[in-house]
């Protein structure tokens, strides 16, 4: 708990505010959370999340005493701290799309008061959209004072389903802007930097974890460590993706490969997953993002450009197994498993499944799709998509030709195949993310290796 509490004005109740609200609220600061959707506000103030998040409605339930949630901006005017965390989706040309940000900055702007404040960028945003916010709020807010008025770029880490773990015990703190500022910034994060929080039942401290390394640099600097990560960890799996293949002609075996060179400290193990390639909200969003800025000054990026064709093509990889297995879709029934772009999250945005059953739909095949979490939101968000959402694992795989294993749920990776597959019409399964285990009574086609495993070594 902070010794010195402060008041925060969090914009936007997405996954990226509601977090940010969670983790300053558990360390004892007092947060008003502010979003343009009414609904949003209104199911937070019934105690309700409105995305699916574990453990995020016990850690918000817990510090409910210094939350409060609104869709008005007054509590910007006694805030120390005020966060931006509003959406910032691709246009047309990859060029992200900072209206909400601008809106955003536009409404701070009246309710600045005589004090210092540190309005604190966390969208990931094109570097000098710090600068261009400032402008913003020095445009709209008539006692303007850039001594008083910081901005600053604190860009967020978190992944979707561990959110939480992410926030509490982030690898490190990347804050970008006038010294100043920084030193709010200090003494806000301070329990966070020092870890003397107490860690909540909802997200105990990892064992091994000891405390995050703080970044302070430049409000460029931020901006691109966001992007410059997130392209990395697309290329990674990119990489992975395009070794898959070669793999699968070979007859080596991915999984053995990408342990084989993940245990160098140079290259580490993580996000080394041959599959049906990434998807969700940001790796599509910020490698388009960072080609369009390279191209808005006349500089290429074809490692970039190369890991989203990766990336395009690992969609067409599925297609591909399930037509040599086959032959036509037309009159055939397959089954997606998976909807959302990863487990444990309700996130629909550029997921795989998206794709799949587009292209499954216009080759002829009779979609059914099923999702352990995210079905109801498809139903609202899929509605131009032609498929039938399945009540259960096995209504979904009844008389399916074919089954796609598009997100690895641990629903899916612990079902028991054998007495599942005795409803479906034919015996194929397309594991695009290699979780099935043993042998099944099916002709099971993985990514980059031979399925299932059997007899062979386990990986440990
Ligand atoms: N989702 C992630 O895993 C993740 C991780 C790291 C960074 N980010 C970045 O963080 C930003 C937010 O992402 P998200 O996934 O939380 O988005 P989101 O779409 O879930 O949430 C954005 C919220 O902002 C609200 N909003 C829009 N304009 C507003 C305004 N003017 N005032 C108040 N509220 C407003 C929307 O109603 C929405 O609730 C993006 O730039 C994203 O790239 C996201």
């Amino acid at each position: 708990m902070t010794k010195d509490p402060m008041t925060v004005a969090v914009i936007g109740t997405g996954y990226v505010g509601l977090g940010t609200a969670a983790l300053l609220a558990h360390i004892g600061h007092t947060v008003t959370g502010i979003d343009i959707s009414e609904e949003k506000i209104n199911l937070l103030r019934a105690g309700q999340v409105p995305i699916h998040e574990p453990g995020l409605d016990d850690l918000l339930a817990s510090v409910q005493d210094r939350l409060t949630w609104t869709t008005s901006y007054d509590s910007v005017h006694t805030a120390d701290v005020i966060f931006i965390c509003v959406g910032t989706p691709p246009g047309p040309d990859g060029t992200p799309d900072l209206q909400y940000v601008v809106s955003a900055a536009a409404r701070i702007a009246p309710h600045l008061n005589g004090h210092a404040q540190v309005i604190v960028n966390k969208s990931t945003v094109p570097i000098g959209t710090g600068d261009y916010v400032q402008r913003l709020l020095e445009d709209h807010a008539p006692g303007y004072d850039h001594e008083r008025h910081r901005v600053v770029s604190n860009p967020e880490f978190l992944r979707e389903g561990t959110a939480l773990q992410d926030s509490l015990y982030p690898d490190r703190i990347v804050l970008g802007g006038h010294p100043d500022a920084l030193q709010i910034m200090a003494r806000l994060y301070a329990p966070l930097i020092e870890q003397t929080f107490t860690a909540p039942a909802a997200a105990p401290r990892p064992e091994t974890y000891t405390r995050p390394t703080v970044v302070n640099t430049t409000l460029q600097s931020a901006e691109m460590i966001k992007y410059a990560a997130n392209a990395f960890l697309a290329l990674k799996i990119s990489f992975a993706n395009e070794i898959a293949g070669l793999c699968e002609r070979v007859g080596a075996d991915i999984e053995e490969v990408a342990t084989g060179i993940g245990l160098d400290g140079r290259i580490g193990t993580r996000f080394l997953n041959a599959g049906a390639g990434w998807g969700g909200s940001c790796f599509g969003k910020d490698t388009a993002g960072l080609i369009s800025a390279g191209r808005e000054h006349g500089y290429d990026m074809p490692i970039l450009q190369a890991a989203i064709d990766i990336n395009t093509r690992q969609r067409q990889v599925i297609i591909d197994k399930l037509m040599r297995q086959l032959r036509t879709l037309k009159g055939k029934r397959v089954t997606v498993l998976g909807m959302a772009f990863k487990p444990d999250t309700d996130d629909l945005r550029d997921a795989p499944a998206h794709d799949l059953i587009t292209r499954l739909h216009q080759l002829g095949a009779t979609v059914t799709a099923h999702d352990p979490i995210a079905m109801p939101r498809a139903a609202r968000e899929w509605t131009h998509l032609t498929y039938r959402e399945a009540s259960s694992v096995q209504d979904a795989l009844h008389r399916a030709d074919a089954v796609i294993i598009v997100t690895e749920w641990s629903d899916y990776r612990t079902l028991d195949w054998n007495a599942h597959l005795k409803g479906m019409r034919g015996r194929l399964i397309i594991d695009a993310r290699n979780i099935i285990r043993t042998p099944i009574d099916a002709h099971v086609e993985q990514i980059g290796r031979e399925a299932p495993v059997g007899e062979r070594r386990a990986l440990t």
